[in-house]
């Protein structure tokens, strides 16, 4: 487990690069297994998560092959249809291989993905879509057990919204096994993220026949196989963001490159209404942030509304914004394990019924910091690049689930961090 350590307080100032999507490559990933020849996917990250997902698809029989641009998946070994607990606990988004294989193989069986630092995360509504499909599921010993009809799945019609809303990865999940069902499946309250269009692009282009893509209700007509393609994940509008925040931040001023503004709306609205000034020019965006931060209310919302992946790391900014601000998490309320940690650096924060209120402060000051996610590992590096002094943040490999060369970055547009082994600092127990 390393530890990054942070000097806080050189201002940013440049150019960076927008890495491909964590979240639309996993599901891209899994959904190469549908074709019946090999995909070439451009873009996709070099992440802990992605390798995981390498080492899924693997064990199922298909070869993963890292080229220069991104991974060649050919699933033509691909012979087995179980997904095993010490592959899907690293990670939840293995469950995205239950769709591919139940369409494939008309059998899957996958581990449940347990607990996450980010709260509960039940699949209650990728299994009730599998369920209009035909499916018939089991949940035993720990494992999904889905079954398709003799003959395979079927068309159905199907409402995939739960109690926070739409949900990113049941739309991807049912919608991947929809494609190769018999005749016509209709999915209401489908999720309308980009991560999701891009899925549909990439099933479009290897053959399938999916309408709606972003509005809430996708419409697939069930053909007979599918044809690996060349295809190019979307920029990660999360990593995107967390460069915007951190200039703004810092009071910098900072080009992001090769990332889809369209995509981030929600999160731009937010930062000028913060005060920072923001010029688009293509898939680039300048920020300027050089007056005082001003206080913002927010509440994460299910796309095109403000992303819960970007909560912490607003939360971050607005601890040293002049007045009082707001963010409610309506996706996943126990999602402030950050805030803690955040406070300890000297940042004024209070959590009641899933609404922070920050008070803004003069400054924060580094401290040695525990990172509990992948969102919050970005949140503790923006305070310890705002901080005075130095900041060290354990637990790091959060951060190499989902950020690509993440230092390297920030370094280059003249932050002061570099990464240390942490067996010296690292606290025993939990
Ligand atoms: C995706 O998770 C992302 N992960 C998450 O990003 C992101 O926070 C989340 O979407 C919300 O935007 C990936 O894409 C790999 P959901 P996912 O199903 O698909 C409830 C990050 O930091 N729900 O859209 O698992 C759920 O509890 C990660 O990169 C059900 O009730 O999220 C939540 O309240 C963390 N039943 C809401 O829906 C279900 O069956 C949205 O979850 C499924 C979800």
């Amino acid at each position: 487990m390393d530890t990054i350590r942070i000097e806080g307080g050189h201002p940013l100032s440049g150019e960076v690069e927008t890495s491909g999507a964590k979240n639309a490559s996993l599901p891209l990933m899994a959904a190469a297994l549908l074709a019946d020849s090999p995909s070439r996917l451009d873009r996709i990250p070099h992440l802990r998560d992605i390798v995981t997902m390498g080492e899924m698809l693997e064990r199922l029989g298909a070869r993963v092959t890292r080229t220069d641009g991104g991974l060649d998946i050919a699933p033509a070994g691909f012979a087995d249809a179980e997904a095993p607990y010490d592959l899907v606990c690293k990670m939840r988004a293995s469950i995205y291989v239950l769709g591919p294989l139940l369409a494939r193989f008309g059998h899957a069986r996958v581990s449940l993905p347990g607990g996450c630092a980010i709260g509960n995360r039940p699949i209650d509504l990728h299994l009730r879509g599998f369920e209009a499909l035909g499916a018939r599921i089991t949940i035993e010993h720990g494992y999904v057990d889905a079954q398709a009809p003799a003959g395979g799945l079927t068309g159905g019609e199907c409402v995939l919204e739960g109690p926070s809303g739409s949900s990113v990865g049941a739309t991807c999940n049912v919608l991947m096994a929809a494609t190769l069902a018999r005749g016509k499946t209709v999915l209401h309250g489908a999720a309308r993220e980009p991560e999701v269009g891009d899925l549909i692009g990439y099933l479009n282009a290897m053959g399938a026949r999916i309408s709606g893509a972003g509005t809430g209700t996708l419409e697939i007509e069930g053909v007979q196989r599918l044809g690996g393609c060349v295809y190019r994940v979307i920029p990660d509008r999360i990593e995107a963001g967390t460069f915007l925040v951190a200039a703004a931040m810092m009071r910098s001023e900072v080009t992001v490159r090769n990332c889809r503004p369209d995509h981030m709306q929600a999160s731009l609205d937010k930062l000028k209404e913060m005060g920072a000034r923001l010029e688009i020019s293509g898939d680039s965006i300048r920020v300027v942030a050089d007056g005082p931060l001003r206080p913002i209310a927010a509440r994460t919302l299910p796309y095109p509304g403000f992303a819960t992946d970007m909560q912490a790391q607003f939360l971050a900014a607005l601890s040293l914004a002049a007045g009082e601000s707001t963010i409610t998490e309506t996706i996943y309320p126990d999602r402030f394990i950050h805030v803690a940690e955040l406070n300890r650096m000297g940042a004024d924060i209070r959590v009641t019924n899933a609404t922070a209120t920050v008070r803004g402060v003069a400054k924060l000051t580094g401290a040695t910091v525990m990172a509990s996610d992948l969102r919050a590992s970005a949140a503790l590096i923006l305070a310890g690049l705002a901080a005075e002094g130095q900041t060290e943040i354990l637990r790091v490999y959060h951060l190499d689930r989902g950020y690509e060369r993440l230092e390297e970055k920030f370094r280059a547009l003249g932050a002061v961090m570099e990464r240390v082994p942490s067996s010296k600092t690292e606290p025993s127990g939990p």
